[in-house]
């Protein structure tokens, strides 16, 4: 490939660079098998811990008899809801102002819920005792369909809630409902559609897990735990678990994918945690495939109806929708606090609208808690499925193509920065060179070419499109905080004496090369060679505080308070070179890795050799310290939003309704690129993404509440046999406001591909008389569809 090694990341004549494709660096230890996942760490003295889950979705409990268990002759501890509420931890408050149970004390709410747990010598006997706790369980009914939520009658699941009469969980709403309602009266085609966004799971490879170890002596805690925000974690435990924050350390250590799936605190890290406090030695617990299916976060589950008001010539006026949204038994989202419903408001997606209003009530169901921004951010998949659904929709009421009713209704260049109807302000963007670049890769002419020939012939080819906008790189704090943390990161960069450097930051990759790209940040801004700046994170004593990773907001905010501290270094780099060179400060030039003389390029000292200065014993200005180092925290002044226009060409068996994935053609926008191997990495795995809830991914249930879904083997993702080679482009508008000029890219596929496989597939089906089809689509929903079976409730 044309990738080079972070060694060969220099150039000859002397000019180091920083942005470019470069093959990770971390790869060293992952394809060694060197890597340090939670599960690898072993402790002396460690023992282990088992969670006992409810098998029923709802229940009082009745009677808990730990005796046998607790005979177990290797088990240590056996500890029960009623135990943790003595010392009030037996409940915990979620990352989105609720609270929810460590373990049942009262009911139990979901299957898969935690009712008690086992510390023991292995980790078999610890599952082997689960087996001897007795559990009496009174059965209640449970609330499955959100749609009965809120029905008369209907049980009532937060009894916890003093008060609670309903399964009620927020209303929230957005934009105005009048003058969106005049745009629609006055509108020459409205068309609706209802629409359902199934739950889905982040599924990551690693499942959730914690190593605590509690020194009684010194009062210190350290825990190792699949955590995508260390920091916000830690303060968390400090107020629930009352141990001084300072005694806290969270070592998030190699992290098996997060996918916004390990932002929540889980009650196994509780659980962990105590159980160290109570036996005085380090505690593993570790999930099964199982528990993280059913138990941790999950995404989506929306019903939505959406509403389009558009001009006959196909000007697209406003945008209506209400939304029901199921957030399981306790609202385990973890969302800025003002955003209940995340940043679903971006609904309004890149068009050019008058008018936008949105209505959401969300409710309680006997499922698990969640509603995690599964590799988006704060539901934006949400918003973007909804918006690209409707503009599909009207393109075929209309009769008009699906590309160009988007490129007629795009927003242009010379309105950004644009402030949306529901008040989002999109920093930048040019949108329809990205839609032509999409277009010209795909042979958008020919595909349709080769679409009215193989229909002729009766065959069933889809071209589905979608244009999306999405906001990453949440705060700024003033707007958004996470239980009263606000949304700041902060970036330590430190230079040793012979000019190597190491960067310490607030966020924690999860698989998406942070230790490549932060030292790349670094190289370009500094003139470091990338192999010589290691980047340290994940590690709450190591690192300076900052809210995590999730939302794609390590490049917006965390990048851009890397680039900050390297040009304060700089900064402070140039007072020492213009007391080595003996010259004016101002009177000297930066090339990168070097300053120099102005005029005279021969007269330079490079940023090794101020180094040296800064520790070494020689004079320094008057008024500079030694050593060269820089702190910064940014808050960052907006979102950044970068875009994509996607095309999916996809081919139905007639026989057997099998979609194939024939082509997908990405063209991404996300400002200056950094590692442009990365990037096209980061959506190679978002359009896989795509692929799994578009065609396979759900979490189902059956009336009584049972998770039908808890195993692989029924919780379908994709494999590269799904998919095909993936086809993307890029172009590039920076952000105005980011130092780089960067904008997130870790989630834009996964959120603006599955909009394009769906319209594909209802594009395929369209001579059938097909409108809608809801996720995933499966061979059996296609087959319904083609035979007008009405769709699912
Ligand atoms: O927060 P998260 O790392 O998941 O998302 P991100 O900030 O979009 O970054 C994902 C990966 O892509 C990181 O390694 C980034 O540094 C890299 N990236 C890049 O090279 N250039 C960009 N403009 C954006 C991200």
């Amino acid at each position: 490939t044309n990738d080079r090694t972070p060694a060969e990341f220099v150039n000859n004549d002397q000019k180091p660079l920083g942005f470019g494709r470069m093959l990770r660096k971390e790869d060293r230890r992952f394809v060694r098998g060197k890597g340090t996942f939670c599960d690898d760490v072993q402790l002396p003295g460690m023992l282990h811990l088992a969670i006992l889950r409810s098998p029923v979705a709802h229940a009082r409990i009745a009677g808990i008899d730990i005796s046998a268990a607790e005979a177990h002759p290797k088990v240590k501890a056996v500890v029960t809801g009623a135990m943790l509420a003595e010392r009030n931890l037996a409940w915990m408050p979620t990352l989105s102002n609720d609270v929810q149970a460590v373990l049942a004390t009262d009911k139990v709410r979901f299957q898969g819920q935690e009712v008690a747990f086992v510390v023991a010598e292995d980790r078999y006997a610890a599952r082997d005792a689960l087996e001897l706790i007795d559990i009496d369980y009174d059965i209640l009914d449970p609330v499955i369909d959100a749609r009965t939520a809120l029905s008369p009658g209907a049980p009532v699941i937060r009894t916890d809630v003093p008060g609670k009469e309903n399964n009620h969980c927020f209303d929230w709403e957005t934009g105005d409902a009048e003058e969106t309602a005049a745009v629609f009266a006055s509108a020459e085609v409205v068309v609706s559609e209802d629409m359902v966004y199934p739950r889905v799971h982040p599924a990551p490879l690693e499942t959730c897990g914690a190593v605590a170890d509690y020194d009684r002596v010194d009062g210190r805690l350290t825990l190792w735990s699949t955590t995508q925000a260390p920091h916000a974690h830690r303060t968390l435990y400090a107020l629930v678990a009352g141990i001084p924050e300072h005694k806290i350390r969270v070592i998030s250590p190699d992290i098996g994918g997060g996918f916004g799936g390990k932002v929540p605190i889980y009650p196994g890290y509780i659980c962990a945690i105590v159980a160290s406090t109570i036996t005085g030695r380090p505690v593993k617990w570790m999930e099964d495939r199982s528990e993280n299916l059913t138990s941790t976060g999950f995404a989506r589950d929306y019903i939505m109806r959406g509403e389009i008001a558009a001009n006959r010539d196909g000007r697209i006026l406003a945008i209506r929708t209400n939304v029901l949204a199921d957030h399981g038994a306790f609202n385990g989202v973890a969302t800025p606090v003002k955003y209940p419903a995340g940043f679903f408001g971006v609904f309004t997606g890149s068009y050019d609208l008058q008018a936008a209003h949105c209505k959401m009530t969300a409710v309680y169901t006997n499922k698990a808690p969640g509603g995690v921004a599964y590799a988006c951010s704060f539901r934006i998949t949400e918003a973007v499925y909804l918006i690209e659904r409707m503009v599909s929709r009207l393109a075929d009421e209309l009769d008009l193509d699906a590309a160009e009713l988007r490129l007629k209704n795009l927003l242009r260049p010379q309105q950004f920065p644009y402030r949306t109807k529901t008040g989002w302000v999109y920093d930048s963007g040019d949108y329809e060179p990205t839609m032509r670049k999409a277009m010209e890769l795909a042979g958008y002419a020919e595909l349709r070419r080769e679409q009215a020939g193989r229909r002729a012939r009766g065959e069933l080819m889809g071209i589905g499109i979608s244009f999306f906008t999405e906001a990453v790189g949440a705060g700024p704090r003033k707007d958004m905080d996470i239980l009263g943390l606000g949304m700041a990161d902060g970036c330590e960069l430190r230079v040793h004496p012979t000019g190597t450097a190491v960067v310490r930051l607030a966020v924690q990759t999860q698989g998406q090369g942070h230790e490549t790209t932060f030292a790349q940040i670094i190289a370009e801004e500094l003139g470091i060679p990338p192999d010589d700046v290691d980047v340290v994170h994940g590690d709450t004593d190591q690192t300076p505080f900052g809210l995590g990773t999730y939302g794609s907001r390590s490049t917006p905010v965390s990048g851009a308070a890397a680039a900050l501290a390297a040009r304060k270094v700089r900064d402070k780099a140039r007072l020492i070179a213009s007391a080595m060179l003996e010259v004016s400060a101002t009177d000297l030039e930066w090339r990168k890795g070097a300053f120099h003389v102005a005029g005279d390029p021969s007269t330079s000292v490079t940023i090794q050799d101020i180094a040296m200065r800064a520790h070494g014993s020689g004079d320094l200005p008057d008024g500079v310290e030694g050593g060269l180092e820089a702190q910064v925290c940014y808050n960052p002044e907006n979102l950044t939003y970068p875009h994509g226009a996607y095309i999916c060409v996809v081919d139905i068996d007639p026989d057997t309704a099998q979609v194939k994935v024939r082509r997908f053609i990405a063209v991404d926008d996300c400002g200056t690129q950094i590692n442009p191997m990365i990037i096209d990495g980061q959506v190679h795995g978002g359009l896989t993404d795509g692929v799994g809830m578009a065609l396979m991914e759900m979490m189902a249930f059956d009336e009584d509440g049972n998770c039908l879904t808890g195993s692989l083997m029924d919780y379908l993702l994709p494999t590269a046999l799904e998919v095909p080679d993936w086809e993307t482009g890029y172009t590039v508008t920076p952000s105005p406001h980011h130092p780089l000029g960067a904008k997130g890219i870790g989630e834009c596929a996964t959120v603006g591909s599955p909009p394009a496989i769906v319209n594909a597939v209802i594009d395929a089906l369209r001579p059938l008389g097909v409108h809608a089809i809801d996720m995933p689509l499966t061979p059996s929903r296609v087959w319904d569809a083609m035979r007008g079976v009405p769709r699912p409730p």
